[in-house]
């Protein structure tokens, strides 16, 4: 566990004001002590974000994630706790205690930033030697100038077992590290231990995270065989899941939109080509976190997926993930060529800023996609085409803007305005009804969630009373241990709380967060944010305690069926 003495962390927390901090990272509007905004963490249009100045803590209502500006900076910029720390030491402006705290894992993961760094020297430095010319006539070949090749850092990996794994090992990293990193592959045969380079004759592309250190790599092959890519799996330093590529580069175009793209390739040709704010997804289907990361730096997304079907297919699932979010989203539909490096090859950047320019927003691009396939000059076609429209139509929440729509579809292929008007409130009113019964549903299915035990409700109680009333504590801890919680993680903060408290030690989450994950973080939170609202007396807190202290020996479980009926009725009035 990460030691970081208690002084340096009060200092942090005099220095370090959280609403600043979040405001960073989150459009917060004030409302007295507290501020709101849309959480970070999950996808919403209605704030339920809250960051509390009193207390230097945050929560939100929608997601359950909640903490002090250590676990924010945790959560938001994937790092681990001293890393943290350090990160806010930093905006403070103050020197973070001398090795005292344990960092085994943010140094293993500082060489490893460095080992990627020699690496991607390496892939360049021999690209550019006679040895690597078919490396640089590769990208050559692509169409790009040597000034793109330099500013993408662009490589090429030897046609050799041994060769980084060499030079690497000069440089004194271990064929472990080196495998650890995704360089090395490891192989076993005949119970010995064999490590090899992990790209071999691959034009070699660094993904560099947005401080700059290059963090993964993808390498592409020469030819048309298999597999086309071959890219580090995920490491102590890189998820792909979490990484968006360019955008170290993209969040400072002066673009407040950002093109989405699906291959390294167009991305790269879209910045020499003076796309600057062009980026891509890292070969997986967009994630959660990609978005959310995306939408830190853009008020607007155009995707510029492949045309193909399987390119078509994921852009409408991006879609969907970006209309969750306040992005504006728009989309692009390739015609002449397959994606974003082929247009601009062919047809020149003028084509495709054109191209962008006229994006179809969502409903646009949903109608036009509703075409594929049809022949609208045939009635068959026309009627086919009306049943896609309508429910998308039926879709649109503003009545101007659908009124707009249906004239324009009525106009296109020539159907009554009226016609469809009614259709489209048909769909509208059968949904309506369906709707008010998945609500229903759904209302019934969470509020089965948010219904707690009596155990756990009393649990909370004495957390929360705890952090409030700090005069409890003897009272409280004469009559009940850590053991006798029922609900996790409440037994371990009870005890981390306890022990502080005993000590004379300050409770604040910053203190505490240290001890404990992030989830916990967010149920510490979610306490502290209740019981500023509640405040309970001591005898309440004491009858709480005989709720778990009643559980701990449950009576022996006798069937309803022998009860007597005074005892039957007993159960009801519990
Ligand atoms: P070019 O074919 O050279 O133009 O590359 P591209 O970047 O346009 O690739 P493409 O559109 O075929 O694929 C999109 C992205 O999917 C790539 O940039 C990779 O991230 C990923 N990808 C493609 N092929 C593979 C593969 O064989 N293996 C893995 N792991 N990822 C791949
Ligand atoms: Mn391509």
């Amino acid at each position: 566990m990460a030691f970081i003495p208690e002084e340096f962390l009060t200092e942090l927390r005099e220095r370090i004001d959280i609403t600043d901090l979040i405001s960073g990272y989150v459009e917060l509007r004030k409302h007295g002590r507290l501020s709101k905004g849309c959480c970070p963490f999950h996808s919403e249009k209605t704030p339920s974000f809250t960051v509390y100045e009193d207390t230097q803590s945050y929560y939100c209502f929608g997601c359950q994630k909640g903490g002090d500006a250590i676990t924010f900076i945790r959560d938001i910029e994937n790092l681990d706790y001293v890393e943290s720390v350090k990160f806010l030491a930093e905006r403070a402006g103050l020197n973070m205690p001398e090795d005292n705290y344990d960092d085994t894992l943010a140094k293993k993961k500082q060489r490893m930033i460095y080992m990627n760094k020699d690496a991607a020297r390496f892939y360049h430095n021999y690209m550019m030697s006679p040895a690597g010319k078919k490396g640089l006539d590769y990208w050559l070949s692509r169409g790009l100038s040597m000034k793109t090749i330099v500013h993408f850092g662009l490589g090429y990996a030897p046609d050799d077992w041994r060769m980084l794994l060499n030079h690497m090992r000069s440089l004194g990293y271990s064929e472990s590290e080196l495998h650890e990193a995704d360089l090395a592959k490891r192989s076993e045969k005949d119970g010995k231990v064999n490590y090899y380079d992990n790209f071999r004759n691959r034009a070699m592309v660094p993904i560099i995270d947005l401080r700059g250190n290059v963090i993964a790599f993808g390498g592409r092959v020469l030819d048309d065989s298999k597999p086309k890519y071959v890219n580090t799996s995920d490491t102590l330093i890189y998820k792909k899941s979490l990484a968006v590529f360019a955008l170290n580069f993209a969040k400072s175009s002066g673009e407040k939109s950002l093109i989405l793209c699906e291959g390294y390739m167009d991305v790269i040709a879209l910045h020499q080509a003076g796309f600057t704010n062009s980026v891509a997804g890292l070969g997986t289907a967009l994630t959660d976190e990609q978005v959310r990361l995306i939408s830190r730096y853009a008020d607007e997304v155009v995707l510029s997926y492949d045309a193909d079907e399987a390119g078509q297919k994921a852009l409408k699932k991006a879609m969907e993930k970006f209309s969750n979010t306040d992005l504006s989203v728009r989309a692009l539909r390739l015609s002449g060529g397959k994606d974003p490096d082929e247009i601009i090859r062919k047809f020149g950047a003028e084509r495709f800023k054109s191209i962008v320019d006229g994006a179809a927003n969502e409903v646009e691009y949903k109608l036009l996609d509703a075409k594929t396939g049809l022949d609208l000059s045939t009635d068959d076609g026309r009627v086919k085409y009306m049943r896609r429209v309508v429910p998308i139509l039926a879709d649109i929440r503003n009545a101007i803007e659908r009124d707009v729509y249906t004239s324009r579809i009525a106009e296109d292929i020539s159907v009554s305005k009226e016609a469809i008007t009614l259709q489209v409130k048909e769909v509208s009113a059968r949904r309506n009804r369906q709707n008010q019964k998945v609500d229903f549903g759904k209302l019934s299915n969470t509020s089965k969630k948010m219904v707690k035990t009596k155990a756990e409700k009393a649990e909370e109680t004495i957390i929360g009373s705890l952090q409030n009333n700090p005069d409890f504590l003897k009272k409280i801890d004469e009559s009940l241990r850590p053991e006798d919680f029922k609900t996790e993680p409440y037994g371990h903060i009870y005890s981390v709380l306890t022990s502080r408290l005993k000590a004379g030690l300050p409770t604040d989450l910053i203190y505490l967060s240290s001890e404990f994950t992030l989830e916990e973080m967010g149920c510490v939170a979610r306490i502290q944010t209740n019981s500023q609202e509640i405040s309970n007396t001591l005898s309440e807190v004491m009858d709480c305690i005989n709720v778990l202290k009643e559980e701990q020996s449950p009576k022996e479980a006798v069937p309803v069926s022998e009860l007597s009926n005074e005892e039957y009725l007993k159960l009801f009035k519990q």
